[in-house]
């Protein structure tokens, strides 16, 4: 099949980075990210221990415009196909930052607006420097996500498992928060981690009985907190609740990583298929290391993208736009913004299995923000 070459604008604004960038993809697929500019607010929110959403949303109005300018100027002389914006799921107001921008950019060059899920742009990312194939397995590990994807085809993607409370990402942040160790909290506590012992605190496992492939983080949330209070006195007791804390979530990691591996296997007839692991948390060293081990172990191949396409990043938004166009051959409005887009705060990725077989009931939140 012959693939028409295209080259993506791409806009990223779902939670704390604002982020643009060019990709183009030739004939022949070959991917390259000819610009990819980041403005992480980080700091704006450090004082707060978290991201707060509105300080978010001011950011993203404030850098968007200069970020696109540098991102265009980076990529050279070019000629845009496509538009491409996240348009959820994120923080809402973020969302609409960005995928107002590209509406008007859209209209102003007369280009093609195409909505993408932010978790479809993690599930490619690896795509981007990778020649990973399709079908492979996909765990998303992150600040706002944890969920295991069989990622069948461009816009064909099977959710194994997800959180049913906090994203691994957050559970780092927020235990760090509780040991004073700052924010974001994952790297400190993987440094703090260095020096202690994993043994020292039993901290509780979650979902023991169930055989799916969900996680939980909440109660080792919980957990780690009163043992913080109650225990920790010395620079050691933290190290070893640090080394602990990471140890638990690496296993639960390793666990259901481990059943997902033998269940995809048991679907697809594929020889060593890839097994990549995406989102902030794939910076750990335990975890990665640990998660090579059990890709190895079940005839997997491991593939971390690079960091910078690992985390929160516009050119990964780029190439599912790109690859959505390329495979469809045409726009469905062709030379027109499709200015219907909405943000969307919540968006699955597999929408028909998140409606038959919903994580929270329609009380409450609607199915987890993870
Ligand atoms: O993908 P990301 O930059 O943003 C989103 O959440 O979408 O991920 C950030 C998350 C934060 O929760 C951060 O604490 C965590 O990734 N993280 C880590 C490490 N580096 C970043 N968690 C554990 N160990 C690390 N070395
Ligand atoms: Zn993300």
């Amino acid at each position: 099949m012959t693939i028409k070459p295209l080259t993506v604008l791409g806009i990223e604004s779902s939670c704390d980075e604002t982020a643009v960038a060019v990709v183009r993809r030739d004939a022949a697929g070959k991917v390259e990210v000819l610009s990819s500019v980041i403005h992480s607010q980080v700091v704006a929110h450090a004082e707060y221990g978290g991201v707060v959403p509105e300080i978010a949303a001011r950011s993203h109005v404030e850098t968007i415009d200069d970020l696109a300018a540098r991102a265009l100027a980076e990529a050279g002389d070019i000629t845009l196909d496509a538009i491409a914006a996240t348009a959820g799921p994120g923080l809402i107001g973020g969302v609409m930052v960005g995928l107002s921008f590209a509406k008007g950019f859209a209209l102003a060059r007369n280009l093609p607006l195409i909505p993408v899920n932010h978790l479809e742009g993690h599930a490619l990312s690896a795509r981007l420097t990778e020649d990973v194939r399709f079908p492979f397995l996909l765990l998303l590990v992150s600040g706002g996500h944890c969920q295991l994807l069989s990622v069948k085809d461009v816009g064909d993607y099977e959710r194994l498992g997800t959180t049913i409370d906090d994203a691994a990402g957050e559970a780092f942040d927020k235990i760090a928060k509780v040991l004073g160790l700052g924010y974001p909290g994952g790297p400190a506590l993987e440094a703090c981690a260095r020096m202690g012992d994993a043994t020292r605190f039993t901290l509780p496992r979650a979902l023991l009985g169930r055989k799916d492939c969900d996680f939980s983080f909440s109660g080792l949330k919980t957990a780690a907190a009163k043992v913080a209070h109650e225990e920790v006195r010395t620079e050691q007791d933290r190290a070893d609740l640090c080394a602990s804390v990471q140890a638990a979530i690496t296993r639960q990691l390793v666990e259901r990583s481990d059943r997902a591996m033998k269940g995809f296997k048991e679907q697809n007839n594929v020889t060593g298929p890839d097994f990549v692991v995406a989102g902030g948390v794939a910076a750990n060293t335990a975890i990665r290391n640990a998660l090579k081990e059990t890709s190895a172990k079940n005839g997997f191949t491991f593939v971390a993208p690079p960091l910078k396409y690992c985390t929160d990043n516009a050119a990964m938004i780029a190439l599912a736009g790109l690859e959505h166009y390329q495979k469809q051959g045409t726009m469905p409005r062709d030379g027109h913004a499709d200015m219907a887009a909405l943000a969307r705060p919540r968006w699955p990725l597999d929408e028909a299995r998140s409606k038959s077989a919903p994580i929270h009931k329609s009380q409450g939140r609607k199915g987890a923000k993870a």
